[in-house]
């Protein structure tokens, strides 16, 4: 992907994830007195800073908004530049991304999609290089309902704008060649992954670990690179929880080969509109009376909400393999 088309995806990208993101706040926020949206929002956000202390949030409706608001494009990112590294080592390798043309990938803890829109991209530019891709299966499985039903939002909303784009642009129409292929099975609970032997097949799991439940993480890989035989895997947490990240990874072995890479940048810049609409946020409930309510921690909710939204997520430790 050039700059051109970053920029553009980019800007796609934060327009539909702010789509999104403030239909569900309406549907939320619907009826309710400005002091319970001020006690929705503080919670929420409170639930994502247990992330800071290697907690698990509740990813329920209100949490999983404002995940979107900050997380998801840094996630959907990040997906894109593991996948950019992986796929300049499979490229060093056998000179295409894919050995068959059919991917298949699972991808544990999946959220709201952020791998299945890096796959997306990465398949977008392998279409962009002339390769023959036939067909991306993608099986996520996670345990939050409305992660997964927010993802699937903003992916049917990609979906319709892609289409409805001008077809005189051959990278958005390799883009929309990319979502045509992508048949995504996602659900919550562990899928039944169908192997098609003559599938390439991957495996990820993007920041989902947590130290309560490491044993747990690793049972998981270990069963998923048992029964596929990935050709490819991934795993990315915050840069202090590297250790976990490791010992929760089936792949530290002969069969595999670890790449030490640095990962490039990807998408950059600044998420200006969903900046200014957290922001709007803080200003439409104060000027409601929303952080009168003693119970609302509104310097926290201020500070928490003013930051600038970017694409990079910030102090991330990766796992790249790929078979030998
Ligand atoms: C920090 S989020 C990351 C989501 C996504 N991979 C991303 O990069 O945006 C961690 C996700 O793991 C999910 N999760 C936690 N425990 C799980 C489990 N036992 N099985 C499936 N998903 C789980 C959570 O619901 C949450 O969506």
């Amino acid at each position: 992907m050039n700059s051109q088309q970053q920029a553009q995806i980019a800007s796609i990208l934060e327009d539909e994830i702010l789509r999104c993101a403030h239909e569900e706040f309406v549907r939320l926020n619907r009826c309710l007195p400005i002091s319970d949206t001020a006690t929705n929002v503080d919670r929420a956000l409170r639930e994502l800073q247990k992330l800071t202390r290697d907690e698990e949030p509740n990813y329920d409706e209100w949490t999983t908004l404002f995940y979107m608001l900050w997380y998801q494009p840094k996630h959907i990112n990040l997906a894109y530049r593991i996948l950019s590294a992986m796929s300049d080592a499979r490229l060093a390798q056998q000179g295409r991304l894919t050995a068959s043309g059919n991917l298949h990938v699972v991808d544990f803890g999946c959220g709201s999609l952020a791998m299945q829109f890096g796959l997306m991209l990465i398949v977008t530019d392998a279409i962009s290089r002339g390769e023959d891709i036939s067909q991306v299966r993608i099986d996520g499985f996670d345990t939050s309902g409305p992660m997964l039903r927010l993802g699937q939002d903003l992916w049917n909303k990609l979906l319709r704008r892609v289409k409805s784009a001008k077809h005189n642009d051959p990278w958005l129409q390799n883009m929309q060649q990319a979502l045509d292929l992508t048949l995504a099975l996602n659900g919550a609970v562990s899928p039944r992954v169908r192997i098609d032997e003559g599938d390439e097949r991957w495996v990820s799991a993007i920041h989902a670990v947590y130290p309560s439940h490491v044993g747990t993480l690793r049972q998981t890989m270990q069963s998923l690179a048992d029964t596929m035989q990935p050709t490819a895997a991934f795993m990315t947490t915050f840069s202090r929880k590297a250790h976990l990240m490791t010992q929760a990874s089936p792949f530290e072995n002969e069969m595999y080969q670890r790449h030490d890479v640095n990962l490039g940048a990807g998408l950059v810049g600044g998420l200006q509109q969903i900046t200014q609409w957290r922001q709007n946020l803080v200003i439409g409930i104060d000027d409601r009376g929303g952080f009168q309510d003693q119970a609302v921690n509104a310097g926290f909710v201020r500070n928490y909400l003013k930051g600038l939204v970017n694409w990079n997520a910030s102090d991330v430790a990766h796992l790249i393999y790929t078979r030998r």
